[in-house]
């Protein structure tokens, strides 16, 4: 496997978890890296402006810890001297890497001429990712999609001037704006983008759901890197399992209803750590139907842990609805030190 530099940053893996508004907070983040394999990740789109104004939510958005390193922050925006100043802050506060959002569809978004909106305007886009390489150090990458429609096509052209400004890398999602999430990703679209540019690498994402996905976005697509978004929710351990599989060919092995429900367990008590229980609790019942997935009766998991108030109810609730076939140590959590190296296996491996 080759090595992967994002201007003077070493990445130790060409996986990397795709930026998920409402889900790739520092609490899934760290719980996620601690199963290995992944190197960076990204936090949701943050508005610039926002930073600037301490918005609260925004803030703490941006917030970084050491189990969570190499972060980049995920920026958007459409006003120069927003995402000049934001990027500088950001680097003051030792954020390793700045990524600009331009592959957002949301029409609020779209609106303010940020996010994918920005590829339909290429002037504009140099002015604004010029002003911001040229204010920091730390690397500054873009994610796009390819274009705005079938017909407007250009992540292939954008690519290059970009690289020429000297933007570390670029990941490309291959679907266009007007698609958003439906229909097939463009693997020959994405390919077209690698051939475009010199030097930089070029992070295939999208519809990356298998451990062959990603071999192809790199050994057939010729990317350098993959960036893994939805298969992540419901499957943390895909890092791990595919890194493996692209460094010694070893197929992934089955990941156990056990070792998901411990790495459930893990997360919600990152979650109560960060953000304390009412809203860790709340924000628990939108990633419940990832995991949920793998259990026995899912629906009544969905279902039960859609008003989750209290830490109380959730054990409660992981007791009455959990497989019986699982032990003790599933039922009744109990965090001690080492504690996903020790149960998820021998030297941690899954
Ligand atoms: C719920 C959700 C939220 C997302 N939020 C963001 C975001 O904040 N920034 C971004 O660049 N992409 C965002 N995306 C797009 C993903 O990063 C990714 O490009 C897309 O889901 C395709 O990759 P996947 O098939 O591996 O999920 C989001 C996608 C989903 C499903």
């Amino acid at each position: 496997m080759k090595s992967l530099k994002f201007k003077n940053l070493e990445l130790a893996s060409p996986l990397m978890l795709s930026p998920m508004a409402g889900f790739t907070n520092l609490p899934f983040r760290a719980a996620v890296r601690s199963l290995g394999g992944l190197s960076i990740a990204t936090t949701d789109l943050v508005n610039a402006r926002s930073i600037l104004e301490l918005n609260y939510k925004a803030i703490r958005m941006i917030s970084a810890a050491a189990n969570d390193r190499p972060l980049g922050v995920q920026l958007f925006g459409a006003n120069r001297g927003e995402l000049r100043d934001a990027a500088r802050f950001l680097e003051d506060l030792g954020i390793d890497l700045i990524d600009i959002n331009m592959g957002c569809p949301s029409d609020k978004v779209n609106a303010c001429g940020a996010g994918a909106a920005l590829m339909q305007d290429e002037e504009l886009t140099e002015e604004l990712i010029a002003a911001i390489v040229n204010a920091v150090s730390i690397p500054v990458t873009v994610k796009m999609r390819l274009g705005w429609d079938e017909d407007s096509i250009n992540a292939h052209l954008i690519a290059p001037r970009l690289e020429q400004m000297g933007v570390a890398a670029v990941a490309v999602h291959g679907r266009t704006r007007m698609q958003g999430y439906t229909g097939k990703v463009n693997l020959p679209a994405i390919r077209e983008v690698v051939k475009s540019v010199k030097r930089i690498p070029v992070i295939g994402n999208g519809d990356v759901s298998t451990h062959l996905d990603a071999a192809r976005m790199i050994n057939e697509v010729g990317c350098s890197g993959v960036m893994v978004g939805r298969a992540a929710l419901w499957n943390p351990f895909f890092f791990s399992q595919t890194l493996r599989y692209l460094q010694t060919g070893e197929e992934p092995r089955e990941i156990t209803l056990r070792q998901m429900m411990l790495f459930m367990h893990y997360h919600f008590a990152m979650m109560l750590h960060f953000y304390g229980e009412e809203d860790a609790c709340r924000m628990f019942r939108t990633v419940i139907p990832g995991y949920s997935e793998h259990f026995s009766h899912k629906a009544r998991w969905r279902v039960e842990m859609q008003h989750l108030e209290t830490v109380d109810e959730y054990l409660e609730i992981v007791a009455r609805l959990a497989d019986a076939a699982l032990d003790d140590e599933c039922l009744r959590p109990r965090l001690e030190v080492g504690y996903l190296r020790e149960l998820l296996g021998a030297n941690g491996e899954v």
